[in-house]
């Protein structure tokens, strides 16, 4: 990584103005196609407030962004706690110098220790595909249902790729997944 960049860790609940404008800012960038991301930072789920954003800096400058989102999901196996990954992101400026890098780890090491997580759980593209799975996230073959409020579960976008991270000894169950609300 290049010098001079430091990730640090935010709760959403201690968002200052300023910082909830840099990170728009940074999205609106890294997401150019993403309306929601002109006006907002999330999409489908509103964060809660001790959801994490792993963020590295370049002294006063936002050089990526990553969003964890504390859900419980429902599987064949009994309730899961996950961290789910989203909004991962660096400034065109900063890319490949392993910003979002570092706040990956960052979220993954947090995920470790926390006791109230055992898998991390994220939706990507085939284009970034690799770029979790060199950081030890893996494949998943389940069925994903969402749930939005006033709606039936409905499954998520079929051509999703969904990645998982072991964050302790439970092992990642077999059959469909109730993710207990929206995407994020
Ligand atoms: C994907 C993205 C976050 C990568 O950010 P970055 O700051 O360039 O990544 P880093 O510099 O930390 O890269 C770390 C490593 O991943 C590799 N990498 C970066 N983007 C990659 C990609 N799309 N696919 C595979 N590997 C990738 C880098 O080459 C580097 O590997 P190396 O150290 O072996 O050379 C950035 O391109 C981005 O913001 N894209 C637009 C938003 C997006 O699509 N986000 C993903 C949402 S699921």
């Amino acid at each position: 990584m290049a010098g001079g960049i430091e990730v640090r860790c935010v709760e959403e609940r201690d968002f200052t103005d300023l910082l909830d404008r840099q990170v728009i800012a940074l999205q609106r960038v890294a997401f150019p196609q993403e309306e929601h991301f002109k006006m907002k930072r999330w999409v489908h789920t509103l964060p809660l407030p001790h959801d994490r954003w792993f963020q590295a800096w370049a002294g006063h400058e936002l050089a990526a962004s990553v969003w964890l989102h504390h859900r419980t999901i429902h599987t064949p196996a009994g309730p899961c706690r996950v961290g789910g990954i989203a909004n991962v992101c660096s400034d065109p400026a900063w890319r490949g110098e392993g910003a979002a890098r570092a706040c990956m780890r960052a979220a993954m090491d947090y995920m470790d220790a926390s006791p109230d997580i055992d898998f991390g759980l994220l939706f990507c593209g085939a284009g970034v595909r690799r770029f979790y799975e060199a950081l030890g996230w893996r494949d998943t073959t389940n069925r994903y249902l969402a749930r939005i409020p006033g709606h039936d579960a409905a499954p998520i976008h079929e051509n999703a790729i969904v990645l998982r991270y072991d964050a302790g000894p439970t092992p990642w169950p077999d059959g469909d997944i109730d993710l207990n609300g929206p995407e994020w």
